[in-house]
């Protein structure tokens, strides 16, 4: 008799994540299931989805899809009365269901197998580094105008899921949030359901069951999970008057940075965790910064040229967010690591510390980007206001109120 878990053959390939048999209950419990007709789960695993469903209403059709044999094979055991087949769900046909449940794979780009990745990329949603999520719910999509699946959460405001966004918008009926540790892997998680309804609710969603809190919408092309929305007025955006460049990326810490004494060619350098609001705490560590060495290295590394980092004075950001950004001038040219960005560009930089520093930039950054590191794609996206009195004074000083009121008065709010 298998186990529950000896289906899963390849969570890194075929993006093996079942559903916590609660979570499929309480998922199934925020939806009304067709009286008759066909429910299908194009991912199927084990059947847990079908299996639940059919309890609920024995007369549906049962469909069930997975391209592991061995997903079917214990799929065959729980739904005896579902018909199963081995397949791709990515391959088109004209297969029509009432609804679809479940939950798609999860699979980076990177390690998709060729004739898999070409055949996901045909999809319009795939785009820039997007999972195979994000076609593989565009083919549900195909598949019945009613959806109910549980997703990582990706989508609501990384860049590369633009296209997905614009997608699935039309047709959003509840996103609700998933408790952070219903998943094994640390990852936020949502239930999506698409509904041609489409009433764009909000929430969460626990063991006690979904609790609406509003609603989403998309905006200025991300869907927020929040209450408020600031929306800031900028005669221009950020990524117009300079961009953010990642650190030094050199593969092993351990064998480039060291506690010192330097050596010629050695460099200051930083990591985020140093990068406080106004100022870098003292770093006891250099970096041996030896371009060509590094370059000829794999995995990938990125020492960047001198002059992003050899200047009178540059931004320095933490990459990590927790939802806030946390930004220093610095003036004794460091190069900092892969964990913080880098200005590049003319303008003042105390200017651009205060901006990240200030309380309005972050109300607007935190309410968008969720995601545990920052994006400089999606910074550059931030309004730059047409007047700027006062915020590169406020920044020098450290003066955190100064500042957000002389941000404040910048965007007018
Ligand atoms: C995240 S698991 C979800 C399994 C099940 N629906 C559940 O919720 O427990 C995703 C499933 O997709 C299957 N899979 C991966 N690529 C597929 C494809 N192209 N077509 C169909 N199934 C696929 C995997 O084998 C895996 O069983």
């Amino acid at each position: 008799m298998a186990t529950s878990t000896d289906w899963i053959t390849d969570p890194k390939g075929l993006g093996q994540w079942p559903t916590p048999e609660w979570l499929v209950e309480r998922a199934l419990d925020t939806i009304e299931l067709p009286d008759e007709g066909t429910v299908l789960d194009p991912a199927c695993g084990d059947g847990r989805w079908l299996q639940a469903v059919h309890r609920r209403n024995p007369r549906l059709r049962l469909w069930g899809w997975d391209i592991a044999p061995a997903a079917i094979a214990a799929a065959r055991t729980r739904v005896p009365s579902a018909t199963l087949e081995v397949r791709d769900a990515l391959v088109l046909d004209d297969s029509r269901a009432d609804l679809v449940v479940g939950n798609p794979p999860y699979v980076r780009p990177q390690n998709l197998a060729p004739e898999q990745r070409a055949r996901a990329w045909t999809f319009s949603t795939a785009t820039d580094k997007v999972d195979l999520y994000a076609p593989f719910v565009e083919r549900m999509l195909q598949l019945s105008p009613r959806v109910a699946i549980v997703l990582a959460d990706t989508w609501l405001s990384l860049s590369s899921y633009a296209a997905f966004r614009e997608h699935v918008d039309p047709h959003l009926d509840l996103v609700a949030r998933l408790p952070k540790k219903a998943f094994e892997a640390t990852i936020g998680t949502v239930l999506l359901v698409i509904d041609p309804r489409a009433r764009h609710r909000r929430g969460r969603l626990d063991a006690e069951g979904l609790v609406e809190e509003g609603l989403v919408r998309l905006v200025d092309g991300v869907f927020s999970m929040e209450d408020e929305v600031p929306i800031l007025e900028g005669g221009s955006l950020l990524g117009e008057h300079l961009r953010l460049r990642m650190g030094v990326v050199c593969g092993s810490y351990r064998e480039w940075l060291h506690k010192g004494p330097p050596t010629i060619g050695d460099v200051r350098t930083c990591r985020g965790r140093e990068v406080r609001r106004f100022h870098i705490a003292e770093s006891r560590e250099w970096l041996r910064y030896r371009p060509r060495e590094m370059l000829a290295r794999r995995p990938y590394v990125a020492p960047k040229s001198r002059a992003l980092f050899d200047v009178p004075d540059k931004v320095v950001l933490a990459g990590t967010s927790g939802r806030t950004l946390r930004c220093a001038v610095d003036t004794e040219r460091r190069y900092p690591l892969d964990s913080c960005y880098v200005s590049e560009g003319a303008e003042d930089s105390w200017l651009l510390c205060g901006l990240l520093n200030s309380a309005p930039v972050n109300a607007w950054y935190g309410a968008r980007f969720p995601a545990p590191r920052v994006k400089a794609v999606e910074l550059h996206r931030l309004p730059w206001p047409a007047r700027t009195a006062g915020i590169a004074d406020a920044a020098r000083a450290a003066d955190q109120e100064g500042l957000d009121e002389a941000v404040r008065k910048a965007y007018g709010c």
